[in-house]
Parts: structure tokens; C-alpha cells; sequence
């Protein structure tokens, strides 16, 4: 999202609205991994944006990009010097070596899960696979410090050393992660960058989405004449992972983790 500053109430969430948010989060990881499998090499952004859709709708749940702000869509897809909220197009073909970042909403029952993953097209060149090898272990480096008790900027700085741990690489910073909830943005703003032990204390029940963007080059950022599509000013091609991430007693839990990780959730549960 957009960086705001301002001081707001960060919502905080009971175990079983955490449960529904997992549900929500679910049904993202299903059609993310729906899209991207139907990546290859000739398919436009508009046929991987109604695979999206169906997914999303045939699991009971709705859209939550589709209609916000006016968004024409129910996924963002954002393809090399593209950084984040590229449009789906049926005139926009992927080609083998593009790196395509695919970014998922969806609702249920009121509550909200929004993750994106960054994917090549057929064989990536080394460039490319390193830069979003290091977008998505920053990701989890912050997820890390996703814990009750530590400050928010615990999450921004890993996330920061990772990526300096990883290469030469720019993070965006006119763009953040956010609170997630009753709504898809809502406080706090989730740097990707900065100094630990600032912002507000982590507490049980805060769920965040947490979103690294890095390009291979400046981390300067254009926004395109749509009104939507963020790209790298001076073109060099960009990765971005997200997650939606709940903040418990017990540390992390990814609610937009595939249905693979539903069994370590529901052991930790005990159902
Ligand atoms: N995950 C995106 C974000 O946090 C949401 C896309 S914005 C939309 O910025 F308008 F496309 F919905
Ligand atoms: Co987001």
C-alpha cells in the first residue's frame, strides 16, 4: 500500500476471527497457486486473472481487489520492471525469461487475506532467480519477528538485513505492508527498511501483511498513466512476496501459507 503516517488504533483479533482470517488466507494460497500454475510462456494477465476469480468465488469467498478504489480486477499482476498493481491484460502475453508477481485478496465471512508470490516465466536467467530468491527470504526474515513483544520495526529491519545479506539490490520504499483485517489496509504501515525497536509494540491478535519489493537496480518508482501500475524508474525488474501473517502467543502463523502448512496449524490447534 501507499505509505501513510498516522496514528490509529491497530485492530486486534481474537483466536477465532484469527480462524476465519485463516480461511480467508486459504482461499488466497489456493488461487495463487491456481494462477500460478497456469503460468506459462503465451498466456495473458487476463487468463491468469479469471483463474483467479473462479478459484476465489468457487470457494464461497470474494474478491477484495475487484471494485477497491476502482481496481478492475481480482489480482495484480506485475511483470519485470512492473513492481506492484500492474492491471491484467488481454493484450499483455508473458514471454519465457519474464518474472510476473502475482497479488491475491480475498474475503470471508468479513475478514481478509492478501499474499503475493513472484514467479519466472519458463527458465528464469541466475539475475532474476537470485533477486526473488532474496525478496522471499526477506519476506520470511521478517515474518520471523512477527512475535508479541517486539517493536514493529523488528520486522522492517530484518527484512532490511536480509536483503543487504543477500546482494546489491534496491527495496522499495514508497510502498509498504499494512495491517490487514476488517479491511485489507488498515494501521500500521509495514516498512521494509529501518532501524529496530521503533513503532508500536507487537501484541497477540495484530495481523499484518508483510510485502518486500525489490528491484535489481534504483529503488525510485514511477507510477504509470493507469493510475495503478508501479514500476521501477529506471526499468530494472522487480520481485515481491507478501504474506498475511497473524501475531500469537505461541509466535508467527502465515494465514496465507498453502494447504500444505494447514496440518502444522491445525496440530498446533489440537483439532
Ligand atoms: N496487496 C496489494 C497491496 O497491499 C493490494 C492490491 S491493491 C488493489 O498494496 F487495488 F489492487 F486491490
Ligand atoms: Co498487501
Amino acid at each position: 500500500m501507499l505509505l501513510r503516517r498516522r496514528e490509529e488504533p491497530i485492530q486486534l483479533k481474537t483466536p477465532a476471527q484469527i480462524a476465519v482470517m485463516r480461511e480467508a488466507g486459504l482461499v488466497v494460497a489456493t488461487a495463487l497457486g491456481a494462477v500460478t500454475g497456469a503460468i506459462e510462456p503465451g498466456i495473458s494477465t487476463a487468463e491468469l486473472d479469471a483463474i483467479a476469480e473462479r478459484a476465489i468465488r468457487s470457494a464461497g469467498a470474494t474478491p477484495s481487489f475487484k471494485g477497491y478504489h476502482g481496481y478492475p480486477a481480482c489480482i495484480c499482476t506485475s511483470v519485470n520492471e512492473q513492481i506492484v498493481h500492474g492491471i491484467p491484460s488481454t493484450r499483455q502475453l508473458l514471454k519465457p525469461g519474464d518474472l510476473i508477481s502475482v497479488d491475491c485478496g480475498a474475503i470471508v465471512h468479513g475478514y481478509h487475506g492478501d499474499a503475493a508470490v513472484t514467479v519466472g516465466v519458463g527458465e528464469l536467467g541466475q539475475p532474476l532467480a537470485d533477486l526473488a530468491g532474496a525478496c522471499e527470504l526477506a519476506l520470511r526474515a521478517g515474518i520471523a519477528q512477527a512475535r508479541p513483544g517486539g517493536h514493529l520495526t523488528d520486522i522492517s529491519h530484518a527484512i532490511e538485513q536480509s536483503v543487504l545479506a543477500s546482494g546489491a539490490y534496491g527495496i522499495i520504499r514508497e510502498y509498504t505492508g499494512h495491517g490487514i483485517g476488517t479491511s485489507m489496509h488498515m494501521p500500521p504501515a509495514v516498512p521494509n527498511y529501518g532501524r529496530p525497536g521503533r513503532g508500536p509494540l507487537l501484541a497477540e491478535g495484530m495481523t499484518l501483511a508483510i510485502e518486500p519489493m525489490l528491484v535489481l537496480g534504483s529503488p525510485v518508482t514511477r507510477l504509470l498513466a493507469d493510475g495503478w501500475t508501479v514500476i521501477s524508474a529506471d526499468g530494472s525488474s522487480a520481485a515481491h512476496f507478501e504474506h498475511t501473517v497473524a501475531i500469537t502467543a505461541d509466535g508467527p502463523v502465515v494465514l496465507t501459507a498453502a494447504a500444505a502448512g494447514q496440518a502444522g496449524l491445525e496440530a498446533r490447534d489440537g483439532s
